[in-house]
């Protein structure tokens, strides 16, 4: 199974920080799961809600602040005094930390109804910068934004993720039009029926968010491809 980092390695570290990113590189993750929201100034950027309120010592939206704002805002205090000072990290950041690294990323593009379209591009782009095409996927609850994403870049890897139980969840995939690389669903609606259904069409199943040994043993005996996980060093070491 691939053991994907959630937001990091967020179990030690506040949740989206650099910190939290070097833990899952150190804890051997296959991926980092990381949340991309664009700044005002269009900078992609991580975080995973769309205000800065819960991780930081600040209240704006991310979209209403330029990345210079943003990075004056303590992104690490609210989860601990050892982390005090962890600043929001761009995306290109990231990139920059895993590109020498042996581990891949799972980017989610959060995207609201009212956000700039230019997401999906301005990702893409920093993706291609950095010469990581091969080592990332892309997935959202949006999947409008996936189907952005594949009409960019037809080669994308591309994860549908869903936090509710569908009828003709197959079906409803198929009439995106969008080549579909993994679902991920929350793991209480996962069943073998969706496994074997998945993998018949060469779909993998990452499952979130897993954090309970007795769930990962469980899923992966089902078959699971993937755990999306707060604890991928224990993770790993089942
Ligand atoms: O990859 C899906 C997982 O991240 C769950 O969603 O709310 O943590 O971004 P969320
Ligand atoms: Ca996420």
């Amino acid at each position: 199974m691939d053991i994907m980092a959630h937001r990091g390695n967020s179990a030690y570290c506040p949740e989206n920080t650099m910190a939290s990113f070097r833990g899952a590189v150190e804890a051997a993750a296959d991926f980092i799961e990381l949340d991309v929201r664009l700044s005002k100034d269009g900078i992609p950027v991580v975080c995973h809600d769309a205000t800065i309120k819960r991780t930081s010592n600040g209240k704006a939206f991310i979209h209403e602040l330029t990345v210079d704002e943003l990075k004056k805002y303590d992104f690490g205090s609210w989860f601990s005094s050892d982390f005090k000072g962890e600043r929001i990290p761009t995306f290109e950041e990231v990139l920059q930390l895993v590109q020498h690294e042996p581990i891949r990323l799972n980017i989610e593009t959060k995207n609201g109804p009212d956000m700039p379209m230019n997401l999906e591009v301005n990702t893409l782009e920093l993706v291609y910068k950095y010469n990581m095409q091969d080592r990332v996927m892309y997935s959202s609850f949006d999947h409008f934004s996936l189907k952005r994403l594949y009409e960019l870049d037809q080669s994308a890897k591309i994860g549908f993720i869903f936090h509710m139980n569908l009828i003709n969840l197959f079906d409803y995939i198929a009439n995106t039009g969008v080549p579909t690389y993994s679902i991920h669903p929350n793991h209480f609606y996962i069943t073998e029926d969706m496994i074997t259904k998945a993998h018949q069409r060469g779909i993998k199943v990452n499952a979130y968010t897993v954090n309970n040994r007795q769930w990962a043993e469980q899923y992966r005996n089902m078959g699971v491809d993937g755990l999306i996980t707060n604890f991928p060093a224990e993770m790993k070491a089942l």
